[in-house]
């Protein structure tokens, strides 16, 4: 009976705590910094910071910039051309840092509306939808929708079954 027992406690820890963090990390968006070790500051060509990066949806990012001198302000594509702030998006103009995910596939526009967008604190970015991880069998996409659904499922359950074998080892 115990042998049995154990076996399968094993097998389902083997399992669950594997399995887990490959799925937990594709949920995980990268963290990009605006400019690199340039931060969001004048005289920085943000075009060619952004076209050696690829951004995918869920991914973060951060402008660090110095406090009380710049802001961050997200703009629709023509304000970005124009570099005027009069229809924002979004303002951020608190502390030395402002982080934000990008939830959206689509072009992101930011500008620092305090005249400094004519030194190039502009940057334009495109979001595309993160490429699937693991390789399906099928090569054609609509297979891997109702995996991804099922594997968001299963591996909260299997978390739970990973951390209850823990403490059931412990408690033994
Ligand atoms: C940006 O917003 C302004 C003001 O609402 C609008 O006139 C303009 O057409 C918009 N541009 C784009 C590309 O959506
Ligand atoms: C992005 O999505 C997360 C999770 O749904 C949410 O908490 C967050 O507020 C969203 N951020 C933006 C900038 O929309």
């Amino acid at each position: 009976m115990r042998p049995v027992h154990t076996f399968l406690a094993l097998l389902s820890v083997a399992l669950s705590c594997t399995i887990t963090p490959i799925w937990s990390l594709v949920a995980i968006g990268k963290v990009h910094e605006v400019g690199g070790h340039e931060h969001w500051a004048p005289n920085v060509d943000y075009t060619v910071w952004s076209t050696h990066e690829r951004f995918y949806r869920g991914d973060w990012l951060v402008f660090r910039f110095r406090k009380g001198m710049y802001d961050v302000v997200q703009v629709n594509e023509t304000d970005y051309d124009r570099c005027s702030a009069d229809h924002p998006i979004l303002v951020w103009n608190g502390g030395n840092s402002y982080a934000t995910q990008l939830n959206e596939t689509g072009r992101y526009y930011y500008i620092c509306s305090r005249g400094y967008c004519w030194e190039g604190m502009k940057v334009a970015l495109v979001v595309e939808n993160r490429p699937t991880p693991a390789p399906v069998p099928s090569p054609s996409s609509p297979a891997s929708a109702p995996l991804r659904g099922t594997s968001a499922i299963v591996a909260p359950i299997l978390a739970v079954a990973c951390a209850l074998t823990n403490a059931g080892f412990a408690l033994a």
